[in-house]
């Protein structure tokens, strides 16, 4: 009977098992680009990023933008500090009040909450990405027109998610309102403005129709 070496080391494979292991070993010891390696976990190989910089490719309102950094900052601190996208506001930090708010992939996502090599691949859209032409999108104008914020600090993260709701709900009810806008607190309490807002968008998006 054969041992499992004598098995590995057939004609024309080109590579003992021995050969192999050692070519691995060396292989997983160089990493693959600056920042990220290769390790083998049970069994299974996986790729570890950092803790040194990384480049990463990111689909942000439809063009492809890059930046450096470590694979521990966030989406939000990726946004603002390595892309100059300043709309998503740093308010708690850790996924309460909603000022962060993107969306990825048409869903809301707490940008503070996700990190930036997690959104590779994904389609994300900030509030920057929502004017069309010089044109503020319905929702950004009914903010305006009902003056739905005091110091504004919240206002992005609510027009994402009042966008993100109309997308979903044409004609929401307070119901559906109260649960997808729930994830955003406004400390300024502009409710009674953003709730006309919402009406408006709702009713334009309609074509005027009540
Ligand atoms: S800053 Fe992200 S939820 Fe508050
Ligand atoms: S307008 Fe100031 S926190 Fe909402």
């Amino acid at each position: 009977m054969s041992s499992s070496d004598d098995r590995s080391d057939k004609p024309n494979s080109g590579w003992s098992r021995r050969s192999f292991l050692k070519g691995t070993s060396l292989a997983l010891s160089v990493p693959l680009v600056a920042g990220v390696k290769v390790v083998e976990v049970a069994g299974a190989q996986v790729k570890v990023f950092g803790p040194t910089k990384i480049p990463i490719t990111l689909n942000i309102n439809g063009a492809s933008r890059t930046a450096t950094i470590e694979p521990r900052v966030t989406l939000l601190d990726t946004l603002r500090n390595e892309l100059e996208l300043t709309g998503a506001k740093r308010v708690c930090d850790r996924g309460t009040c909603g000022a962060c708010t993107v969306m990825v992939d048409g869903k809301t996502v707490y940008s503070c909450s996700m990190l930036a090599i997690e959104a590779q691949g994904k389609k994300i859209t900030t509030v920057e990405g929502l004017e069309q032409n010089g044109q503020l999108s319905p929702v950004q104008q009914a903010f305006v027109d009902n003056d739905a914020q005091q110091c504004g600090f919240c206002t992005p993260g609510f027009v994402m998610s009042c966008t993100a709701l109309l997308a979903k709900y044409p004609n929401p009810t307070p119901d559906q309102i109260a649960r997808n806008v729930g994830g955003n607190t406004c400390r300024c309490g502009t409710y009674i403005g953003m709730k006309a807002a919402i009406a408006q968008a709702a009713q334009n998006q309609r074509g005027g129709r009540r």
